[in-house]
């Protein structure tokens, strides 16, 4: 076999990448031989969101999920959902949902029509994405509004019986860190006892080079699993840039594309910071390895740098290096380091 992420990994756990609708629709050959030999598993990065997938009441929009379930049908790879109940990309008709018989008439649909035209094709689902804030409580959204903390068990136990056998996930970013993890936790346990089914979170790890720290990477890996359930690592990227948040003042709606502070390496990374990222990369995968059985998969969000949507967010138009591959598709060392610890 070549050696490849994928190979290495194979007795560990699924290495995914998420998809772009051009990896989808297989537009770039360089690209679709790199996702083929690296790659595992694979996630839809937008297409399969409500507002893509559910842009009216009564249409679904089903072309571009048909299409990227053929994709790892053909090449035999874990299929991932992204994601049924998330308060962001929502469908305008969706934000505009006017009580709670309504909203529960949209989750019934929903879930039960998404779920039940894949059942048995695809591998897992993030039911629900980012419900949680920064300190544990239940995020304001429409439908914690319209629904209460119900909404949250009742999402679980559709999706359960629109496919029994799939794997349900609940999937948040920062929920390593310990407030929000315990809220994370409780969330579990309650979505548990009010007779919901759930099989694994989902830890994004939109990460930075010092944050977070292992020891709360490795505490959330055995507290989440002690709960029964699996861990996976879903959207891995590793921002070498300044966040704005760390800059009093700063307007996102700026563009930093020329502000050296915010966007300090345009052109290429120094080998300095790209011997950190590989340094990071290592000692996550290292930690990954230890609790091996505990981890279903790592999949990064996007395949190269040049797709990653850090590029974009928080602010537009900076150039990041989050990823293994650049932006010309060439291995960095990060993933020389990846594969060198196997
Ligand atoms: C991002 C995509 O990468 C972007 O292309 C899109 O514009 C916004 O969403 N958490 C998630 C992902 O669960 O769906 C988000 O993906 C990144 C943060």
């Amino acid at each position: 076999d070549p050696v490849s992420l994928k190979n290495s990994y194979k007795n560990d756990f699924y290495i995914g990448t998420a998809l772009s609708t051009d990896q989808i629709e297989e537009k770039n050959s360089r690209e679709d031989s790199l996702i083929k030999k690296e790659f595992n598993a694979i996630t839809a990065e937008n297409i399969m969101k409500s507002m893509f997938i559910h842009p009216f009441k009564d249409k679904y929009d089903f072309v571009l999920t048909d299409k990227f379930i053929a994709y790892g049908k053909k090449n035999k790879m874990f299929i991932h959902g992204h994601t049924l109940i998330w308060h962001s990309q929502l469908a305008p008709w969706i934000q505009k949902i006017k009580d709670s018989t309504e909203m529960k008439a949209f989750m019934k649909d929903h879930i039960t029509t998404i779920v039940s035209k894949y059942k048995g094709q695809i591998d897992s689902w993030d039911v629900v994405n980012e419900a949680l804030n920064e300190d544990g409580t239940l995020r304001k959204s429409i439908f914690l509004d319209k629904l209460g903390e119900q909404y949250l068990i009742d999402a679980f136990k559709l999706a359960a019986a629109a496919d029994p056998k799939v794997d349900l996930y609940y999937n948040d970013y920062n929920n390593e860190e310990p407030a929000k993890r315990a809220g994370n936790i409780t969330l579990i346990k309650k979505i548990k006892a009010g007779g919901g089914k759930i099989d694994g979170v989902g830890i994004q790890a939109h990460w930075k080079l010092d944050y977070p720290s292992l020891e709360e990477i490795e505490k959330s890996i055995l507290e989440y699993s002690s709960l029964g359930i699996k861990v996976a690592f879903t959207e891995l990227d590793i921002s070498v840039l300044p966040n704005p948040k760390d800059f009093s003042g700063a307007d996102v709606n700026q563009n930093f594309a020329d502000d050296p502070k915010m966007n300090p390496y345009p052109e290429k990374l120094p080998d300095s910071v790209q011997n950190k990222l590989a340094e990071r990369y290592a000692s996550i995968f290292k930690l990954f390895l230890k609790h091996k059985d505990k981890i279903s998969r790592v999949t990064f969000w996007g395949v190269y740098d040049g797709q990653s949507w850090l590029n974009d967010w928080p602010i537009k138009g900076r150039t990041n290096y989050p990823l293994l591959f650049d932006k010309n598709l060439n291995a960095k060392n990060a993933y020389n380091r990846v594969i060198q610890l196997k």
